[in-house]
């Protein structure tokens, strides 16, 4: 927050009760995700990191997957539900109750504009804080059609035209409106209420919201943001813009922090990657959600991550896959083709090729040979396996949990091990190999002859 803001209270009303038709879904709008976290989960992100005290979240009527969405993302926070949708005023004025806590800034954000930075929505405040009752966010649409278009006189903001309302002149202004605003508390609701039918479609939009306070005597300000910031999303197509705005800035964010992404438009981030200094992040790296990475690390190309973390100088890949519950020590490492699930995998330890390790625990230093498949799972329950710090797998080998093998222990290469294994043992559990001088040769003699005849009996 910034100097002027400190001491000011702030009501953040995000509106959510979008219908989101054109998205075709089964799910509302404001639920489809970016980077892994809902529309609307970005949205009270956003707002929360701007300073909002109390947040209040308009939704449709029915949704009670919205509002568990906001309970999960912020038990906090206040759900009103909008039982008709007659516009963006009305919407706002649904949280009445809110607004009637009385605070010094309200800000009005919309659950369908992920991208906001909250470094924005604080300078609608500090414009607040320094005199205007009505701040406006706009920027330059690169096509402005459907967009409000903020209608300035002499440098000062006069109203937001509707498109559809707009005369031709107003129609030719670029600087757009975001539909973000923020207002001073003690003017909101007299702003709100006295905002009349007056759009085209009979509905209240907060757009008026400038022309009333121009009314009423008061200032209204308009901040410009760049556009890729104030995208909203109505379909898939710029859903799939959003996402790619967010993964553009979360590359460079990353990068500026000191990770080295060689290829960094082909790797993707999840909304709560923390990627350390020094870490290098090969191409075509796939985060999911809750993933951090500690200084040193290397990803290397084609990994994807979920849920897991990998310690100070580890190493995943390539073609390396983390599921949720793994945790890498310092320096282990997970090599190509191996599958890590809920296990932990301790300081120097190499699990280099072709394994599964799942519900597992692998003592520091350990080598885990190439093709051992933690057996973890009869159909109905899942169970532990654990090896000691030191211990050796022979390749291609099948740990059946629940099993331990014990410190420093020799798993012989191709047993099935089903019971523990003492520290410093060894266990050999397979076949006995037998030799038979000169097999090869008479089964080949004999076979050849076989053939020979068949061939001869179809001529
Ligand atoms: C709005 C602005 C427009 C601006 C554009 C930028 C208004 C009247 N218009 O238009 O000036 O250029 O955003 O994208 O504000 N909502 C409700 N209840 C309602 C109506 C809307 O909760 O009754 C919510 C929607 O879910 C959405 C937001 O308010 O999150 C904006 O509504 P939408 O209908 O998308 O407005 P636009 O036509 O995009
Ligand atoms: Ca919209």
């Amino acid at each position: 927050m910034t100097e002027m803001q400190s001491g000011r209270s702030c009501l953040a009303v995000i509106l959510a009760a979008g219908e989101g038709t054109r998205m075709k879904s089964q799910r509302p709008k404001v639920l489809h995700e970016v980077a892994g976290r809902s529309l609307l989960g970005h949205a009270i992100a956003t707002v929360t990191a701007a300073g909002a005290d109390a947040v209040a979240v308009v939704i449709g009527p029915d949704r009670p997957d919205v509002a568990a969405e906001v309970a999960a993302r912020l038990p906090s926070a206040r759900v009103f539900v909008q039982t008709e949708r007659r516009g963006t005023a009305h919407a706002v004025l649904a949280a009445r109750e809110a607004l009637l806590d009385g605070y010094d800034d309200v800000l009005v954000a919309f659950a369908d504009t992920p991208l906001v930075r909250p470094e924005t929505f604080q300078a609608m405040r500090s414009a607040l804080a320094a005199g205007a009752p009505v701040a406006v966010l706009g920027f330059e649409a690169a096509d402005p059609t459907g967009y409000g278009r903020l209608v300035s006189r002499d440098g000062v903001l006069e109203a937001i035209v509707e498109h559809e309302d707009a005369s031709e002149a107003d129609r030719a202004i670029r600087l757009c409106n975001a539909g973000l605003m923020a207002l001073e508390g003690r003017h909101a609701l007299a702003i709100l209420d006295a905002i009349g039918n007056a759009g085209a479609q009979g509905e209240y939009y907060l757009t008026d919201a400038v022309a009333v306070a121009r009314a009423q005597g008061l200032k209204a300000v308009a901040l410009d943001a760049p556009e890729s910031e104030v995208q909203g999303v109505n379909d898939r197509v710029q859903l799939a813009a959003a996402e790619a705005e967010f993964q553009r800035r979360r590359r460079i964010a990353v990068m500026r922090d000191g990770a080295t992404l060689i290829a960094p438009e082909t790797v993707f981030f999840s909304h709560d990657t923390i990627i350390g200094r020094d870490v290098l992040i090969e191409p075509n790296v796939v985060f999911g959600a809750g993933v951090s990475v500690a200084d040193g690390a290397v990803i290397h190309a084609f990994s994807h991550l979920e849920g897991a973390e990998v310690g100070p100088q580890a190493s995943v890949g390539p073609y390396g896959r983390l599921r949720p519950g793994a945790k890498l020590a310092r320096k282990a490492k997970v090599g190509n083709f191996v599958e890590v699930k809920a296990a932990e995998i301790g300081e120097g330890a190499k699990v280099s090729h072709l394994t599964y390790i799942g519900d597992a625990s692998v003592g520091a230093q350990a080598n885990i040979g190439a093709g051992t498949i933690t057996c973890n799972y009869d159909g109905f329950f899942k169970y532990r396996t654990t090896i000691g710090a030191g211990a050796f797998v022979g390749s291609n080998s099948s740990l059946v949990a629940p099993v331990t093998i014990g410190e420093g222990a020799y798993v012989g290469s191709g047993s099935v091990v089903t019971r523990d294994v003492p520290a410093d043992g060894l266990a050999i559990a397979r076949g006995r190999q037998v030799e038979r001088e000169g097999w090869a040769k008479t089964f080949r003699e004999s076979a050849m002859a076989r053939k020979q005849n068949t061939a001869k009996s179809k001529d």
